[in-house]
């Protein structure tokens, strides 16, 4: 099939099943189009929070489908391809957290939304790279602070915060890969663009930035601003929905030392193909075992409640 007819029976699909479709900014152009919503990790979890659907087709990786899954233990939740993971999820596990915790009565953990539910589970708070500063902010001075997963997010929350963070040593594959030379020749060949980047992105890079926010905030930003071309500094599919959005602007990839542009390799499992066969089917289905997803669900909520 045609990806326009695999669009057609997806729509038909959705009809069908009373599914909703939710997509991150970092998917295709091809399924951000056939989307009910498209955004960041915050607003995926407050549309997740609020659906009515029976379904929900996550187009993401695999933290987010699981955070909507704990949101709603009664609903089927569907990646469609249970592959699509994240190495910033993977760089801690609930036996290292549970250890560290051990070592701390006085511990406040932070947990980034990009990590699994068995580490949310141990966690007093998430947040995500759009309410990360807010969340830290609201933690009652007595507490020590330790971030996990991310350390350049965290890292940056220290420094808009003024906060004693401990951080975890955490990345994203993806976001590193952008360096302060990269990044400074695109700015040479660009002098007027300004450059907005990801807080996943390492301080050599951050410094270079006229704006740090989430994916989400990166549309308000460049909307406002009165430039006219800016440079991207994350994942490719980013700019998928920039120019949907803001088509008069001109939205360039900022480029890695490799590459023209960063692609997530999780986020681009989920295909058309994969988002049709999983309304056919029914799965995969994201499970979460009962005892964590209680547990898990009580941090999310707390920073769904700290974000509003
Ligand atoms: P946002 O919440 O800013 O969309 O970020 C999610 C993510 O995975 C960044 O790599
Ligand atoms: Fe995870 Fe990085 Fe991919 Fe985001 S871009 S999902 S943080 S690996």
């Amino acid at each position: 099939m045609e990806a326009s007819q695999f669009q057609e029976e997806i729509l038909r699909l959705k009809k069908e099943r009373n599914a909703v479709i939710l997509a991150h900014n970092y998917q295709l152009r091809e399924i951000q189009e056939i989307a009910d919503y498209v955004g960041d990790s915050l607003g995926l979890a407050y549309q997740a929070n609020r659906t009515g659907a029976d379904w929900i087709v996550f187009c993401g990786v695999h933290f987010m489908a699981e955070t909507a899954k704990i949101l709603n233990p009664e609903k089927k939740v569907l990646l469609p391809d249970l592959e699509a993971g994240c190495s910033l999820a993977d760089s801690c596990s609930a036996e290292e957290l549970a250890e560290a915790r051990r070592a701390s009565d006085r511990l406040f953990v932070v947990t980034y939304v990009n990590s699994t539910a068995s580490v949310k589970a141990l966690s007093d708070v998430i947040c995500t790279s759009s309410n990360a500063v807010a969340i830290v902010n609201r933690i009652p001075s007595e507490y020590e602070i330790l971030f996990v997963p991310d350390q350049n997010l965290g890292e940056w929350v220290r420094q808009q915060t003024g906060r004693k963070i401990r951080l975890w040593e955490g990345r994203c594959y993806v976001h590193v890969e952008f360096t302060h030379a990269s990044l400074s020749r695109m700015r040479q060949l660009h002098p007027g663009a300004p450059i907005v980047a990801h807080p996943e992105c390492d301080a050599a890079v951050r410094m270079l930035a006229d704006e740090i926010c989430s994916t989400e905030k990166m549309v308000g930003f460049c909307r406002k601003s009165p430039a006219e071309s800016f440079i991207i500094a994350t994942e490719a599919g980013m700019l998928h929905r920039l120019r949907r959005e803001i088509p008069e602007k001109e939205f360039l990839p900022a480029p890695t030392e490799r590459c023209a542009c960063a692609n997530c390799l999780f986020m681009k499992k989920i295909t058309l193909e994969k988002v049709y066969r999983s309304l056919q089917s029914g799965e995969p289905e994201v499970v979460v075992p009962r005892e964590i997803a209680e547990r898990a669900r009580i941090p999310i909520e707390r920073m769904l409640d700290w974000s509003t």
